[in-house]
């Protein structure tokens, strides 16, 4: 492109007599101008399409096209509307000169020409052209850095976004993970030493009774103050009772190992790398875990789980932050549930028990999928357009931070470059749709595979789901 300091402006005079081209051209060359000439509108806009002039001289009356047609065409154009248009009249034409200026003309000059006059109008109107050229660069200038501006303080606030989530996710998890994995620590030592002691107590309490048998078979009248003490602790029912109490304690101890394992399982405390787990285990625990809260209530009978669970083999995953999504997706089914009882008869509730459904699966594209479907309250398309971001919630104060989801979408996306999806139904259910590649090596080598959906199972409504 020409710079604009480095060449003379260009002027271009349209005008059908020769006389008036012939006089205006060589005044306008000699004062340094270079000079471009049109003897008819058609042939001004055929020179246009060429190149374009800096300014132009326009006749008014010309056969063919006029000069007021030639100005309409010109601003109604993006690439000329911006030239300035100079009319050429007669002293006398009032008229014409208006009209010239309401097409856009810039100014008018009148014919027999004055030459100052001329000069001085062209140079006023080029240095105009220019100041406006001169704003609209700098005002593109201006609007693109805004522009560029903008687009870094939004990828900024996106990276803080981010890493607020991240940071509360690491808080939420270690203060949990730590004290759960702290509880399961300090109880796996006492509960193992009562279980451990529980069996050789058991014989050691039957060998024990046996004595006693013996005793009372071989010496049948014992001294009146040993028959007095028996009768007194009801010999007979402490010896069935106490073989009951043992094997009730044996049961007990047994759950509370199988607590404190789930615990450990959950909280995978000093597991920051990546394993390979059994996904169900962490499922499991994390519903163990929930116990309490799935049990029957005054207010709703118990939340039924209904376990379909395929053949997953071993997944490569973080299995502390896997878990902490299936603990955020099934408290949210239990609140959604809760919420949804407490809006029906009991009646209602009786006929509509809240269900948790969770099915996993391996696809055709090596990915693991984890379904989880309750009936609960489900969504408005509004929530569910707003679920994932960080501190949307709508439970009380106090109830809900708003970051179950968001930190579960950065644990499944960012973390395990997989997918979480939901389909909901208001009145009718919720289903999360977890998939994530079963290896990592699927992430890198083949990250189509991962991308594609899997249709056959996607996408079925929340109320087919589960019923
Ligand atoms: N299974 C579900 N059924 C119905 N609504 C749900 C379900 N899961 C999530 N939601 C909606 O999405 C919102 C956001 O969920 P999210 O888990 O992020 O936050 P929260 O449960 O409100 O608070 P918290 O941070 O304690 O988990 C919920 O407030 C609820 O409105
Ligand atoms: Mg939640």
């Amino acid at each position: 492109m020409i710079n604009s300091m480095d060449r003379s402006d260009i002027i271009l005079i349209v005008d059908d007599n020769p006389a008036n081209l012939g006089v205006l051209s060589d005044f306008l060359d000699d004062t340094g101008y270079e000079v471009w000439v049109a003897k008819s509108g058609y042939m001004a806009l055929q020179r246009i399409e060429y190149a374009l002039p800096d300014l132009i001289l326009l006749d008014i009356m010309m056969p063919g096209m006029d000069g007021f047609e030639i100005c309409s065409y010109l601003k109604n154009k993006a690439e000329t509307c911006e030239i300035p248009v100079i009319f050429m009249t007669t002293l006398s034409d009032t008229e014409s000169k208006v009209k010239g200026l309401n097409f856009g003309a810039v100014d008018y000059i009148t014919k027999p020409f004055q030459q100052e006059e001329v000069l001085a109008r062209i140079k006023l109107h080029l240095k105009l052209y220019k100041l406006m050229q001169q704003v609209a660069e700098q005002n593109q200038v201006l609007e693109e850095r805004v522009q560029e501006r903008t687009f870094k303080i939004n990828q900024m606030m996106e990276e803080l976004k981010k890493m607020q989530v991240q940071l509360i996710q690491n808080e939420k998890m270690s203060s949990l993970g730590q004290m759960v994995a702290g509880v399961a620590h300090e109880i796996n030592n006492p509960i193992n030493f009562i279980y451990g002691n529980l069996s050789p107590a058991e014989e050691y309490i039957e060998n024990l009774l046996s004595l006693i048998g013996m005793y009372q078979v071989y010496y049948p009248e014992p001294y009146a103050e040993i028959k007095a003490y028996q009768e007194d602790i009801e010999l007979e029912f402490l010896r069935e009772d106490l073989i009951k109490l043992l094997s009730s304690m044996k049961v007990g101890a047994t759950r509370i190992l199988e607590i404190v394992k789930s615990l450990r399982i959950f909280s995978h405390f000093d597991e920051a790398e990546i394993k390979q787990v059994d996904i169900h285990e962490g499922i499991d625990s994390t519903l163990m875990i929930l116990q309490n809260r799935l049990k029957a209530k005054p207010e709703h009978p118990r939340i039924e789980v209904i376990k379909e669970y395929g053949n997953l083999l071993e997944v490569e995953c973080y299995p502390g932050q896997l878990n902490q999504v299936f603990m955020n997706l099934l408290s949210n089914a239990i609140d959604a549930i809760e919420e949804f009882s407490s809006k029906l008869s009991r009646e209602e509730i009786q006929a509509h028990p809240g269900k948790i459904r969770i099915y996993t699966n391996l696809n055709n594209y090596d990915e693991v999928v984890i379904k989880i479907a309750d009936n609960g309250m489900g969504m408005t398309e509004e929530v569910c357009s707003q679920m994932f971001n960080p501190f949307f919630t709508t439970k009380p104060i106090g109830k809900g931070t708003g970051m179950g989801l968001a930190i579960s979408y950065s644990i499944v996306v960012d973390k395990h470059g997989g997918k979480l999806e939901c389909n909901s139904k208001l009145n009718s259910g919720t289903e999360f749709v977890i998939k994530i590649p079963r290896n990592r090596d699927s992430i890198n080598n083949n990250s189509r595979s991962y991308v594609q959906s899997d249709n056959s199972h996607q996408n079925s409504p929340a109320s087919s789901v589960i019923q």
